[in-house]
């Protein structure tokens, strides 16, 4: 695990528990996700993920957490990139915490 791999687990540990017991079980997923691709994926302005695929898709598949999307397809794309989207290694996040990061984006979960 690289430096900045392993920096990224302590935080995300810090800031997900936040000395607490994990609060359900999406809770992982959730702290990924605003970790590694809410300033890209959240809904709205400023947001360039939602703003690409609000160009491509439209305005109502841009949010990629009310999609529904193949959990295959989602892995993919993290795993490999896509277009102006850069790719995630395995030192950012394991499949594991990948595993969980699908389950919530898949989740009708605040
Ligand atoms: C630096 C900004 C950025 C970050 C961070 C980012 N993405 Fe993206 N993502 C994009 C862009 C831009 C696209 C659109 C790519 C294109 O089609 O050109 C995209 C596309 C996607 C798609 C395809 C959606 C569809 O409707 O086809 C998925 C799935 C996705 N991202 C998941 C994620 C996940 C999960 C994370 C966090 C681990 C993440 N992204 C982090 C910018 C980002």
């Amino acid at each position: 695990m690289g430096v900045k791999g392993l920096l990224g687990g302590v935080l995300l540990v810090a800031v997900g528990l936040n000395g607490q017991v994990a609060a359900d079980e999406y809770e992982q997923g959730r702290e990924l996700y605003r970790f590694y691709c809410s300033h890209c994926h959240n809904p709205g302005e400023g947001h360039p993920g939602t703003q690409m695929l609000a160009s491509k898709k439209g305005v109502e598949q841009s949010v990629i957490r009310e999609q529904q999307l193949p959990a295959e397809y989602i892995r993919t794309v993290v795993r490999r990139g896509l277009l102006e989207m850069a790719p995630f290694r395995p030192t950012e996040f394991n499949d594991a915490q990948l595993d969980e990061l699908i389950k919530y984006l898949r989740a009708d979960q605040p």
